[in-house]
């Protein structure tokens, strides 16, 4: 690697329509940060970019839900995530959006760029169509029965209760979940990315990174066996990016309701929101240097579900645009896990970064994930491995490191530096140590091994505790003030180096270092290859010492690991024994069925599906709106007796008043109504 380069690096834009947990934070967010860090106090050339991913079917599957408009939501949860980043120490230089205008531009001029050397393919083929809402169903969007294990809530492409990635066609009884409706089959027309041919280039590109993680290569190499095949890259969705006018005019497709697939225009946000930070600059073209010069390394942080699209597609749409730089490494994380369990949102089995914040500090849980962070394997986040690292580690060895320093320098020394005498060899190990170790720190880090580089940052805490102790000041104050005098100027010194070394993984308690070490600088304008040099000046005064890291009691502890084996318990119970919710007679009593005749049926304009019903229920008339029209015809139901729910609170049904529901057996293709055997009144209670 060539220190000379400049980096751009990136981590995964979260999409905006929930807030993040910790095994967000583990996966993309922690080790961009602490290499952003770590390449500013190189003193490299250094622009870290996220921001938010804010189009996509969840998102408009969560307005939907809440009877919000999509951009409502995103703006909720953007300002959320943006909070807890930067509460939790994320030192991005920019943190940009998607749904901003510059990002439109820039992925519909990359779009068209694309669509002008001929890079899609266009296709036309079937697709599912929810006519009530008149939309294209994105596989999300389909509900159905599983065909593995039977639940009946299972997405068009996946079944959430047992796992099995399904495909649509799959599914039984499919329906929309935007208005249940049967969807429909109907033609689209999209633009396709032909990767299968551009895959002998990718394997190519690929093979010169023989030094990536090798769960990354791996993932690789099985999508290369299985061959690349065409990916649509536009979307029948009234939610994101429009296709752009021109490249729709210039294939003769109609783009109205046709967006940019969210996994085409997300990846180029690292580029707008680069864009905008140069802006910020006063540079506007100054993106151009990180994106466009070859002497970039190009670093996306990512969570391993995210390798496909930035390790294959993203790139390949760079290489064929052909102005960009391709990534230098994607060192992409593997998944957290939660004492033991799988995070998982829908059951709110996790721990919400913004909760943690409320109640413990940003340091801990940098460490505590620094420390163990999924790089080549899954890993676990307990509370109770929280607590040991917090108090043995973090407070036990740094924090009273860094206390009996400046307490016995404040003592016995008035707060000032003292001069150091001659070294013996302890001494010199000491310094020699803080250089050795600061370059073992830095090489982690530059390898993305960054449960290594925590684990040698701590090693030089745990070297200088050890150090205070064997030197005994508290003894050599009277018996050998000389040697006394040169143990605290070392252990200030090397409480220096803790701090500048310190930045990357726990930014709080390296800016609360320097304020003890009454430095006006910030860790950040510090140099990291300056650490080991004499540092401070004799007879400097330094700050009030104060406790860095309180311990963290028991009590606090299991209350959280109490609310999580709660969720988890029920969950459990949830699989064992599925609750049914049974009917009270009396309930049932409440719902008051009767017989009614079927006088007439009309059609219903641009309702296909519904009739207009007149019926009779003894000396009353009613008007109900069915969905019959596809299951008999009008002739068919004049005169018919059937059962009617008489007491429902009416309601208006494409703006025509439905006084009543009529039962009928539906076996997923017919409707059959419900009648009664033989001649009947109408208007008689059915029970
Ligand atoms: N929003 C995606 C996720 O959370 C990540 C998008 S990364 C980007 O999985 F490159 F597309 F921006
Ligand atoms: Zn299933």
């Amino acid at each position: 690697m060539n220190e000379n380069k400049r980096y751009l690096l990136t981590s995964a834009l979260p999409y905006a329509n929930g807030p993040i947990h910790l095994g967000h934070l583990a996966g993309a967010y922690l080790p961009g940060d602490i290499f952003a860090r770590y390449c500013r106090l190189k003193k490299r050339d250094v622009v870290y970019i996220c921001g938010s991913d804010e189009h996509g079917v969840p998102i408009m599957l969560r307005a939907r839900d809440e009877g919000k408009n999509p951009q409502e939501v995103v703006d909720h949860f953007h300002a959320g995530i943006e909070a807890s980043f930067r509460k939790v120490g994320m030192s991005f230089d920019y943190y940009g959006r998607t749904s901003s205008p510059v990002h439109y531009e820039t992925s519909q001029e990359f779009f068209q760029n694309l669509a002008d050397k001929e890079a899609f393919v266009l296709k036309t083929n079937e697709q599912l169509y929810d006519p009530e809402a008149n939309m294209f169903l994105a596989d999300r969007f389909i509900r159905g029965t599983c065909p593995n294990c039977g639940y009946e809530d299972a997405y068009g492409d996946q079944c959430e209760n047992c796992g099995t990635s399904l495909s649509p066609a799959e599914l039984k009884n499919p329906r929309s979940a935007v208005t249940n409706a049967k969807p429909i089959k109907k033609e689209t027309t999209h633009w396709y990315l032909p990767l299968g041919d551009i895959q002998p280039d990718l394997e190519e590109w690929i093979a010169t990174h023989p030094e990536w993680r090798n769960h990354v290569l791996g993932q690789i190499k099985s999508w290369f066996k299985t061959g690349l095949t065409d990916r649509a890259m536009t979307r029948d969705m009234d939610w994101g990016v429009p296709v752009p006018e021109a490249a729709a005019e210039a294939v003769k497709v109609d783009a109205n309701g046709k967006v940019l697939y969210v996994w085409f225009d997300a990846p180029i946000g690292y580029i707008s929101a680069t864009k905008e930070w140069a802006a910020k600059q006063g540079q506007p073209d100054l993106w151009r240097k990180y994106w466009q010069d070859q002497d970039t390394n190009l670093v996306h942080f990512i969570g391993k579900d995210n390798i496909v699209f930035h390790c294959l597609i993203f790139p390949a749409l760079l290489k064929i645009h052909g102005d960009y730089v391709l990534p230098m490494n994607v060192p992409a994380n593997e998944f957290l896990n939660l004492e033991g369990n799988k995070f998982s949102t829908s059951r709110n089995y996790a721990v919400w970064l913004e909760d943690y914040l409320e109640k413990f500090e940003a340091d801990s849980l940098r460490y505590t994930l620094a420390v163990s962070m999924p790089e080549t394997k899954d890993s676990d986040f307990s509370w109770r491995d929280f607590q040991a690292r917090h108090n043995n580690e973090l407070a036990d060895i740094l924090g009273n490191f860094v206390n009996r320093t400046f307490t016995f320098i404040s003592k016995y020394y008035d707060g000032k530096l003292p001069e150091k005498g001659a070294l013996d060899e302890l001494d010199q190990e000491l310094l020699d140590t803080i250089v050795h170790l600061r370059k073992k720190v830095g090489q982690a880090i530059d390898d993305f091994q960054f449960k290594l580089a925590t684990k040698r940052f701590m090693e030089l805490a745990r070297f200088a505790n050890k150090y205070f102790n064997d030197k005994e000041p508290w003894k050599t104050r009277k018996s050998d003030p000389e040697s006394c005098a040169t143990a605290l100027h070392l252990c200030a010194q090397t409480a220096y180096a803790l701090a500048v070394l310190s930045n990357p993984f726990i930014p709080f308690a390296s800016a609360r270092m320097f304020r003890i070490l009454n430095l006006d600088a910030k860790p950040e304008e510090a140099a990291w290859d300056e650490v080991g040099e004499v540092f401070l000046p004799d007879g400097h005064q330094f700050g009030e010492p104060e406790i860095l890291f309180r311990k963290i009691e028991d009590e606090v502890i299991e209350r959280e690991v109490a609310i999580l084996e709660t969720i988890q318990r029920e969950a459990e119970k949830a699989v064992d024994e599925p609750e049914e919710s049974l009917l009270d007679i009396e309930d049932f009593r409440q719902v008051d069925l009767r017989t009614a005749k079927i006088l007439s049926a009309e059609a219903i304009p641009k309702a296909r599906k519904l009739f207009k019903l007149q019926v009779e229920v003894g000396d009353e008339k009613r008007q109900v709106v069915a969905g019959l029209a596809e299951h008999y015809t009008p002739e068919e139901l004049a005169g018919k007796t059937v059962v009617l729910v008489a007491n429902l609170k009416p309601a208006t049904i494409r703006g025509v008043e439905s006084q009543g529901m009529l039962l009928a057996v539906d076996d997923g293709k017919k409707l059959t109504l419900v009648s009664p055997e033989g001649e009947v009144v109408s208007g008689k209670p059915v029970s």
